[in-house]
């Protein structure tokens, strides 16, 4: 990894919040990195190891350093950083722009470089980046910007994640403020109805997301099964079915938003497993040219367009990645025209589909492709253009 290649397509990783929240430590940290390798989530890609907000003590020290909780950290965050690393995982932190992080512990507001250059020294390599307890006076884009340059600078290359929830029009100017990623939604919640709010208010920002700069759609919450100790983030109110969980990481993975993985993945089930280590779906996301995915329209067309879509991205090697999604509550028989993705008939192409979640060769389609997909679920096919 260099700077050409820091945050060129999506980050693949797991993050401590949507499973443990506040309850975080070394012990952990250490199992999850065992469980990244062991159980093959490295080798699918995964290289982040995340810990997310919760780790310090409520006050700085009276250098005004961050000090890691020693209750829960009791041999520091370099020794953290060091396990991590020794699995050949990469080590991620997170703060906030401003004064506090959401749960109360200090925000690096004022304390950007220093705080920069205290992570360099721990050996972090991403920083998630948050946005409550902002001041009022002060602009948010500026805070990015700030924190970009503390982090471009501290001497470590140090992925840069931020998160302020969609908010201020941040896809307007995240970009040019140089951080790697952008949270673009309010937090996730493992149900169905959080996966389809978060996915419908992204499917017409595909302009927004790119190489060194991804939409971030939230951590995922496949494989929780309502298993948070935090009512917010589903314990109570949660839990999906294997096909939703299987469309929410299809849809994150098409419309090319870091993957980090949410559940406890120390006795995830094999189903779990199997989708977040679905190698198809994961080269889609992680496709050199990281385009966004444009959506057409899915006949018959009296289908209302929140309930059934199909998403289309376009892959580096002249492939398409066609997404057939049914958020509606009954099965339902979709079909896509290839006119609608610039395959007019008259050409003589077709279509070689290879079905991304049943790992298999569909054969050769013209014109147009029908799929019965059942509520919830989905159909993702990599599309070959064979022109006779
Ligand atoms: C915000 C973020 C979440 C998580 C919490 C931690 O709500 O959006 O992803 O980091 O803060 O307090």
């Amino acid at each position: 990894m260099n700077h050409i290649t820091l945050g060129y397509t999506p980050a693949l990783g797991w993050n401590s919040w949507n499973t443990f929240t506040w309850d975080i430590s070394e012990k952990l940290i250490k199992e999850t990195a065992d469980a990244l390798v062991a159980n093959g989530y490295l080798e699918a890609g995964y290289e982040y190891l995340v810990i997310d907000d919760c780790w310090s003590l409520k006050e700085r020290d009276e250098q005004g350093n961050l000090v890691p909780d020693p209750k829960k950290f009791p041999n520091g965050m370099k020794a953290v950083a060091d396990y991590v690393h020794s699995k050949g995982l990469k080590f991620g932190m997170y703060s906030c722009a401003g004064t506090h992080t959401c749960a109360g512990h200090p925000g690096s507001f004022e304390h950007e470089f220093q705080d920069a250059k205290q992570f360099a020294e721990w050996g972090v390599d991403y920083l998630k980046y948050d946005y409550c307890f902002k001041p009022r006076y002060m602009n948010g884009e500026l805070l990015y910007k700030r924190m970009s340059l503390a982090l471009k600078n501290c001497g470590r290359e140090i992925l840069f994640s931020a998160c302020n929830w969609g908010e201020d029009n941040v896809h307007d100017w995240i970009r040019e403020s140089g951080c790697h990623s952008y949270r673009s939604t309010g937090d996730i919640q493992d149900n169905w109805d959080s996966i389809r709010h978060i996915a419908l208010s992204q499917i017409d920002k595909k302009a927004f997301t790119g190489n060194y700069c991804h939409n971030d759609m939230d951590m995922l919450v496949v494989g929780m099964y309502g298993g948070s100790n935090s009512d917010w983030i589903g314990s109570k109110i949660g839990g999906c079915t294997d096909a939703q969980y299987k469309s929410h990481f299809s849809l994150w993975a098409m419309m090319g938003s870091p993957l980090m993985i949410g559940c406890d993945i120390r006795n995830a089930n094999q189903v779990t497993k199997d989708i977040l280590q679905n190698k198809d779906i994961i080269a889609i996301n992680q496709d050199p040219e990281a385009r966004g995915a444009y959506r057409i329209k899915v006949e018959p067309n009296w289908f209302n367009e929140k309930d059934a879509f199909v998403l289309v991205k376009a892959l580096a090697d002249g492939d398409l990645a066609i997404g057939l999604f049914n958020f509606s509550d009954n099965t339902r028989e979709l079909t896509v025209q290839f006119w609608d993705m610039g395959i007019p008939a008259a050409s003589g192409a077709a279509l070689s589909m290879y079905d991304c979640w049943e790992h298999k060769e569909l054969g050769i389609f013209k014109e147009r492709f029908a799929a019965h997909v059942p509520s919830g679920d989905c159909v993702v096919l990599r599309a070959k253009l064979v022109v006779s």
